[in-house]
């Protein structure tokens, strides 16, 4: 009897660190996969779907417009409890810390059915920062059956919870599974942006600043300061191009509009699929973001990644990656930005490329593991 693994996703990153496990999955002769997408984000994830050329077998299609989480955490429950009891998996993958993993993880809980939870055990220590996701992956954790942390530092974390040495296995992230795997797509072809495309206006001779934002814990004011810092930048830097695939979240969205959509070198484009989102990292000279999952990608290309939070899940290991986390702090923006292309020297520090986040075999270990497991029967010691 083949294994049978459903995979739930939601939201864009979720799609993207899932997506290569899915592909290998789908190979494997003694696993049949069942992939449902809640569609906690249906713009954003339809194009991950073809851009890995993936296959959905379900579609919850649980989005609206400016959801509430708990409007958001009902439908999903009642859905998925539906999927369950009808295609009786015998494991659940889930992923990271958002509303999608955790509800996911908890239908399975309520139903017996066991739970892998992938990208596992990341924390930073306070439930208010990020808001919701830390409650979600801590949670996540508290039910799930195997935990596939990305880190040694994230397995640390989880052991300190009372999570059982057996139950874990440090992976490396996905995400550099994902991002190579595209990468080595574009080298491959040539890729350039297709005719018609925003990022067809950037002047290559030019450097370009990439931006991304979308935490809800900086909703308003935070989101303020950093189009206050974004805005005094490309005054003082006209030759510097500022490029802002901004989400779609309506409280980013509109925001971000209203306070940078008049300058000649800001362009603020529609979020991007991932085949010219990783372009534009690759052309970038230096990254502001607040995504974990573009923090955990930058350095694996030798980009500098300016990270606009307060607090970080994600460790790098190096003292001097501290002046990097500027949260949403204009005048700290600011003054790291002209530092960083100002002096060569010190970006340089930044720019090498390394990985510290995973060496592109993540997938590869979390299939051994569920096959070992499917092997051996039992999950007892890990209940
Ligand atoms: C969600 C996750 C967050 C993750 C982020 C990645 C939760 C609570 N939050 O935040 O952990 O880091 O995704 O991007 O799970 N929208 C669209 N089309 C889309 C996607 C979103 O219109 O394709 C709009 C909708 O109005 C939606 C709103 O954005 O209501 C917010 O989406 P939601 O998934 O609730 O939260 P995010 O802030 O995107
Ligand atoms: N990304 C993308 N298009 C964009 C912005 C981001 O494909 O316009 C990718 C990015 O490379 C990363 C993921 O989306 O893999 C990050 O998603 P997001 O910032 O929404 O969430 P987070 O990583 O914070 O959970």
């Amino acid at each position: 009897m083949n294994l049978k693994v459903m995979m739930v996703f939601g939201t864009r990153p979720e799609a993207i660190k899932m997506a290569p496990l899915a592909r290998l999955l789908q190979n494997q002769p003694d696993i049949d996969l069942h992939i449902c997408s809640t569609g906690q984000h249906r713009e954003m994830l339809a194009s991950v779907i073809s851009a890995f050329d993936l296959h959905l077998d379900e579609d919850l299609d649980v989005m609206t417009r400016d959801q509430t989480l708990n409007g958001l955490s009902k439908v999903l429950l009642e859905k998925l409890d539906q999927s369950y009891q009808q295609n009786q998996p015998d494991i659940v993958l889930v992923h990271g810390d958002t509303t999608t993993s955790f509800i996911a993880c908890l239908a399975a809980f309520h139903r017996h059915i066991p739970v892998a939870h992938i990208e596992a055990g990341l924390r930073t220590g306070d439930l208010q920062s990020p808001w919701p996701e830390e409650a979600n992956r801590r949670l996540t954790g508290v039910l799930a059956n195997l935990h596939f942390p990305p880190t040694e530092q994230a397995k640390l974390n989880l052991l300190s919870e009372g999570i059982f040495d057996n139950c874990i296995v440090v992976t490396g992230n996905t995400v550099i599974d994902a991002l190579l795997w595209m990468k080595n797509q574009l080298d491959e072809t040539g890729w350039q942006p297709a005719p018609g495309s925003p990022l067809t206006r950037i002047n290559p001779a030019r450097k370009m600043v990439l931006i991304t934002g979308h935490r809800r814990e900086s909703l308003g004011h935070g989101f303020e300061q950093i189009c206050l810092a974004l805005s005094e930048l490309a005054h003082r830097y006209p030759d510097i191009q500022f490029v802002y695939p901004v989400h779609m979240n309506p409280r980013v969205h509109d925001v971000v509009h209203r306070m940078l959509g008049h300058h000649d070198n800001i362009f603020l484009v529609p979020p991007q699929d991932y085949q010219h989102f990783v372009w534009l990292m690759n052309n970038a000279y230096l990254i502001m973001t607040d995504s974990g999952g573009v923090q955990e990608e930058a350095p694996a290309l030798g980009k500098p990644v300016m990270v606009l939070r307060n607090v970080t899940e994600r460790p790098s290991g190096r003292d001097q990656d501290r002046d990097m986390l500027v949260g949403t702090d204009r005048e700290k923006i600011i003054a790291q930005t002209i530092r960083l292309i100002e002096d060569p020297v010190y970006y340089s520090e930044f720019a090498t490329a390394r990985s510290p986040f995973g060496d592109g075999h993540a997938c590869e270990r979390i299939v051994k593991r569920l096959q070992e497991w499917k092997r051996s029967q039992s999950l007892d010691e890990c209940a």
